[in-house]
């Protein structure tokens, strides 16, 4: 049985992969140091799958805490999700996000290098891209210069694993996230902001709970139809199961490339208005919102190309935008 290390693997995204690591028969080691997540993810984990995850609390800018867990555990495959993730706060803290998201990054690969592991899937972003001049958006857009130095921790990082994997022969995928939404069907895990939402999903859902007060659209003046800015919102459980797809390829070595990065997304794209009434719709809940001023860094539109993802790693979204505006209020409502 393969050893998998997921770091972050309590937070959104990382805990739903756990889960499909664990259903495709891998066994998984998590660390992670709990500044945005819940230690209870780890029984809700096991709930799901019957499987408890091995977990570590250990912070990864701590380096010789990442360095004696790499010789005391033998591992086939890295999935590497711990990092700072606020678009905004980064504006205001960029020497936490450098020292967070860089140094963890370049402590693991410095291990992944010493034994010799050459299996890595790096958690990145569509914010890499900007706002891209051609849509949808492939892989061959240009990396525009980044709006935060969130989006810069994620361009930097693409960078190093590049360089080392050809240096030391590694080999890498970097997963270039749109907007991951929604919870698993078991309404077990899901999305768990710390303090105010930032991201318009939760703070959807908090309004129609009545939790937060009013959604505010930031702004209904951008050059698209209904005027509000255009996201590709896929399914979290899709997205987990795209790091399934990509740690096969490397495992299997049908890689072509040392470092490969695919878009992940559903291939379109909704404006907030329209993921309004589509949430509405789905829940039979009438949202209380309001149009104020763009949010500042917030791009017009972005939504995947995701033709190399199915040609490469055989994988397409399957779940429903219906499916995640859904999952997402049966988990909002779940919380306690
Ligand atoms: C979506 C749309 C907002 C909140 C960010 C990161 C990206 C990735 C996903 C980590 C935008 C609008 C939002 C609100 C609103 N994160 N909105 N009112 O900004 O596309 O992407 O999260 O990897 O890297 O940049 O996601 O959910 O914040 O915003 O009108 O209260 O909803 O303006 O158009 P975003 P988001």
């Amino acid at each position: 049985m393969k050893n998998i290390l997921v770091t972050g693997g309590l937070g959104f995204i990382g805990s739903h992969t756990v889960v499909e690591l664990q259903n495709a028969g891998f066994h998984v080691i998590i660390i992670d140091n709990l500044s945005n997540s819940k230690i209870e993810v780890l029984n809700n984990i096991e709930e799901i799958t019957s499987k408890k995850p091995q977990f570590f609390n250990i912070d990864l800018r701590n380096k010789e805490d990442v360095k004696h867990f790499f010789n005391t555990n033998s591992i086939d495959g890295i999935i590497h999700f711990a990092a700072s993730k606020a678009v905004g706060e980064s504006v205001n803290k960029p020497l936490e996000y450098y020292e967070n998201n860089i140094n963890s990054l370049v402590y693991i690969l410095q291990e992944m290098k010493t034994h010799t592991i050459s299996n890595f899937i790096f958690s990145s972003s569509c914010t890499v891209y900007g706002q891209a001049d051609e849509l949808p958006i492939t892989e061959n857009s240009p990396i525009k210069p980044a709006e935060s130095p969130y989006g810069n921790t994620k361009q930097i990082g693409e960078e190093i694993i590049r360089d080392t994997c050809k240096a030391d022969n590694l080999s890498a995928i970097s997963l270039r996230y749109f907007n991951p939404i929604g919870a698993h069907e078991s309404i077990k895990i899901g999305e768990l902001p710390i303090g105010v939402p930032q991201n318009l999903i939760p703070y959807i859902t908090q309004t129609a709970l009545g939790i937060r007060e009013q959604l505010s659209v930031f702004g209904d003046d951008y050059d698209t139809p209904d005027g509000t800015a255009i996201r590709d919102y896929i399914h979290v459980v899709d997205l987990a199961k795209a790091h399934i797809a990509a740690l096969e390829r490397l495992l299997n070595k049908k890689n072509k490339e040392n470092f490969e990065f695919f878009n992940v997304g559903t291939g379109k794209g909704n404006s907030v208005l329209e993921i309004i009434q589509k949430f509405e719709t789905a829940t039979n809940v009438k949202l209380n919102y309001k149009i104020t001023n763009r949010r500042a860094g917030d791009v017009t539109a972005a939504f995947a190309d995701v033709s190399k993802i199915q040609k490469e790693l055989n994988w397409k979204n399957e779940k429903t935008l219906n499916e995640a505006l859904i999952s997402a209020w049966e988990w909002q409502k779940s919380v306690k």
